[in-house]
């Protein structure tokens, strides 16, 4: 599978049909604008030329309707262009509950991808067809940004936070990989391939190779290892926060304020366990920082996903 990715001009994601869509609208009105004003300067050099017998006496002081269309008609078309692309860009932030999830982390100079089976794979993201994929993004290092022109998505991956990005991939294919954020020397050379498949050979692909144990069990296996069942479990006797239901849920601070439980608050709950303490609560919980890794702290969180009562 090292076959060259294909070139896109149109593109191969559900909301890349709309980014399309809109930009051709964009380039159509600006294009039809532009084109009406220089036709209407080519017109009046020709008509009022040096020496041409026009009529030049008595010109019109005041038009109002011409004054007032050129002010009303570009304003509704900018109103009308704002609501349709804001309507379209929010979109790329809300990605659909049953969307699967995939875990991105970048360094310097690779991407490197985890399924929630456990599958493993570098520089290269295999998707099913036609399902909304969410990727949850950090990186180990500098500021990069992931970015698949085909799909028109574009998402900057930080150290020590979480973001993330969804597409539901309308064609199969290999699609190129950037990385979109000047990061480093070899930056240039920091890309991949997305390669889609149909979905019952995603499937193949995906139970095949090396198998390891899935994030979720990990997870519960960190969670054990580590001591944090000691704490959390409900029938702990030490006073902690209970982690069922806590995903997706409403937090009450101790300093009145509220957040909501997820992943970048888990993230710091861990971490940075004095940063946001829960109303109530004593800021008892030592850091975990330098002890777990990039690749523990997805499979904790995977594990607070699955717990019964999360809501993402
Ligand atoms: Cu990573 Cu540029």
């Amino acid at each position: 599978m090292n076959e060259q990715p294909e070139t896109v001009f149109h593109s191969a994601s559900a909301l890349g049909a709309q980014v399309d869509t809109l930009f051709l609208a964009l380039l159509g009105i600006t294009g039809t604008a532009a084109l009406a004003v220089a036709a209407t300067v080519v017109a009046f050099t020709i008509r009022y030329r040096a020496g041409s017998k026009v009529n030049r006496n008595d010109p019109p002081v005041r038009a109002p309707w011409v004054e007032v269309s050129w002010t009303v008609l570009p304003l509704l078309i900018f109103m009308g262009v704002f609501a349709w692309s804001s309507a379209v860009f929010s979109q790329f932030y809300r990605a659909p509950s049953n969307a699967v999830r995939i875990h991105v982390l970048a360094k310097q100079w690779m991407w490197k991808l985890e399924h929630a089976n456990g599958k493993r794979e570098i520089d290269e993201l295999h998707v099913p067809l036609g399902v909304p994929i969410e990727l949850t993004m950090t990186s180990e290092d500098a500021i990069h940004s992931f970015y698949i022109p085909a799909f028109r998505v574009k998402q900057d991956v930080l150290p020590a936070r979480y973001t993330s990005l969804w597409f539901t991939a309308t064609r199969v294919g290999r699609f190129n990989l950037f990385c979109a954020e000047f990061c480093g020397t070899d930056h240039s050379r920091m890309h991949g391939a997305v390669v889609v498949m149909p979905p019952a050979q995603f499937a193949q692909w995906l139970a095949s190779g090396p198998i390891e144990p899935d994030l979720v069990t990990r997870g519960a296996r960190i969670y054990r290892d580590y001591g944090c069942s000691g704490c959390h479990e409900p029938k702990s006797t030490v006073h902690a926060p209970g982690l069922i239901d806590l995903y997706g849920s409403v937090v009450h601070l101790s300093d009145g304020a509220t957040a909501v439980a997820d992943d970048n608050y888990l993230r710091d709950s861990i971490l940075l366990p004095k940063k946001q303490v829960p109303a109530g609560f004593e800021p008892t919980m030592p850091s975990f920082q330098g002890q777990l890794d990039e690749d523990d702290l997805a499979a904790l969180l995977a594990y607070l996903r699955s717990m019964p009562g999360a809501t993402r």
